[in-house]
Order: C-alpha cells, then sequence, then structure tokens
C-alpha cells in the first residue's frame, strides 16, 4: 500500500510513504536546484583533455562553499568526494583521481547541493574534445530517454509511464536502460520514496500527484544493460565494457504538469545542443 504524507511533517524515509511538498518545499529546491545546474555551468569550460577529475571535484567543492553551499555526497556513506565522475564504461559513482581526461573522453559529472535543508541533485555529459560519432549518438539519446521521461511525468500518470517512455526511447535506438539504479525522492533528504525506474509498463506504479519531487536519471548503455561493482565499492561499470552514459534532473509534480529544479541558467544541460547552435 501506497500512502502519503505532508513533507512538512516527514524528517527522514519511511518505506512506502511519499512526501507531498507545498510551496515552501518548491521554492526551496528552486534555489538548491538552481544552484547545483549553475555549479554544473561553470565546468563546462574546464572539462578539456589533460584536467584531472580531482581537479574538477576541487571546482565543485570551492563553488558549493563560495555559495553557501555543501556537497551532499561528501561523507555521504562512506564517499569523500563534491561529485560522481563516471568516464566511458563507467555507468555512475565513478570517483574523481588524479588521472588527466583524454581526448575522446565522455563523462557524467553528478552533483548534489545542499542549499537550506533542500538538494538539487543532476547530472550531464560532457564531452573532451572532440569524440566518437557513436559517442555523441549514445550522449543524444540519454538526453531524449531522460526528455521522454520528464514529458511523461504529468500528475495523474504513474511512475511506470515514465521508466516506459525512458526505455522506449533507449530502446528504439537499439542501446539499453541499466536496470539497477534508479531515480529517486528527493527534497529535504537526498534519497527518498519513490523509486523512479528507467524502464517499465505505463499505468503501472506508483500514481503521480501534485507535491511529489523526485529526480528522473536514466543510465543507458550502447551495450548490455550489466553492470558490475568494481573493488572500490562504488565505481559501477558496464560488464561488456560498453559505452555508457547518465543525464538527471530534480523535478517536482504540479497540479498541470511538471517543473522542472535543476535547468541550466546558461542553456548549456545537453552540451550537443549547445555546440550545435555555436
Ligand atoms: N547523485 C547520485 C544520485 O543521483 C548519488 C551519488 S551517491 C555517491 O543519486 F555517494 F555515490 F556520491
Ligand atoms: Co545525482
Ligand atoms: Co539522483
Amino acid at each position: 500500500m501506497i500512502t502519503f504524507v505532508d513533507a512538512a511533517e516527514k524528517s527522514r524515509r519511511t518505506q512506502g510513504v511519499i512526501p507531498l511538498h507545498g510551496e515552501a518545499g518548491f521554492a526551496g529546491m528552486r534555489k538548491a536546484g538552481g544552484l547545483t545546474a549553475a555549479a554544473l555551468d561553470m565546468l563546462v569550460d574546464e572539462v578539456k583533455p589533460g584536467v584531472t577529475t580531482a581537479r574538477l571535484d576541487r571546482l565543485a567543492f570551492d563553488f558549493a562553499r563560495d555559495h553557501g553551499a555543501l556537497p551532499a555526497t561528501l561523507f555521504y556513506k562512506g564517499y569523500r568526494y563534491s561529485i560522481c565522475t563516471s568516464i566511458n564504461h563507467v555507468v555512475c559513482h565513478g570517483m574523481p583521481e588524479d588521472r588527466a581526461l583524454r581526448e575522446g573522453d565522455i563523462v557524467n559529472i553528478d552533483l548534489t547541493l545542499i542549499v537550506d535543508g533542500w538538494y538539487g541533485d543532476s547530472s550531464r555529459m560532457y564531452p573532451v574534445g572532440e569524440i566518437s560519432r557513436k559517442a555523441e549518438r549514445l550522449i543524444e539519446v540519454t538526453y531524449e530517454s531522460l526528455e521522454a521521461g520528464i514529458r511523461a511525468a504529468l500528475p495523474g500518470k504513474h511512475t511506470g509511464d515514465i521508466g516506459a517512455a525512458i526505455q522506449h526511447k533507449a530502446e528504439g535506438a537499439m542501446m539499453s536502460v541499466v536496470r539497477d539504479f534508479v531515480g529517486h525522492g528527493v527534497g529535504q533528504l537526498f534519497h527518498d520514496e519513490p523509486n523512479i525506474m528507467h524502464f517499465g509498463k505505463p499505468g503501472t506504479g506508483v500514481p503521480l500527484k501534485p507535491g511529489m519531487i523526485f529526480t528522473i536519471e536514466p543510465m543507458i548503455n550502447l551495450g548490455r544493460p550489466d553492470v558490475k561493482i568494481l573493488s572500490d565499492g562504488w565505481t559501477a561499470v558496464t560488464r561488456d565494457r560498453t559505452l555508457s552514459a547518465q543525464a538527471e534532473h530534480s523535478i517536482g509534480i504540479t497540479e498541470t504538469g511538471v517543473e522542472i529544479f535543476t535547468l541550466s541558467p546558461k542553456g548549456l544541460f545537453n552540451p550537443l545542443a549547445s555546440r550545435k547552435s555555436s
């Protein structure tokens, strides 16, 4: 059974209970999501051949500190960085390190900033210099999948409609959807109810209601969907070592549709779209 509670009354995750947020929550998420998106914008010019992901991590940390925010991943379950940097066949939770990025790499940067207690969670793909046509295509399809998922996120629909829309886009392009990681409720908690699967059947799952706030963050692979976790306990990679991409927004369900909290202030969310227009 699913129950709903007024988010103002709720402090930590309770299995099967989905918080419903009011105007204060939406305002908090606008601010936190906006700052996260500004930080991801700032990183666009910093991602280039020769730069280490450790440097990107430092830039994200400094940005957070300078804006009165805290990176949610820092010391989260033993994680020790401000961002996740997932390169090429890394699906998610790649850790910043002192190895330099190389021309042709594709890297997902995932950042969650806490502002006044609200968590803005977003990630984007960053091409490192010139990338291959197939990498470009993977990134395009990943963004299209996220967009399709967001378009399906309407009051009265179900979480399964979001998953089905994403799966349809990805599999229609002969790519695959990772099963092992899901989107999640977000707000005054980093990971809350509901889980948002990036595959599924229309009309199934949890009904979407105004006031629900969650992420959609599909991971799309060029090859098979299977992942494994490396011995560091964090880094998830594709089992077949094919390329993987991800994009993430934090969104809120309104009376009539959806509000995206992590839109890029500079219009840089999809790097390939901005390349074409420049
Ligand atoms: N930001 C990730 C998400 O989208 C979570 C990262 S948790 C970490 O849910 F510990 F790996 F950083
Ligand atoms: Co994230
Ligand atoms: Co997330």
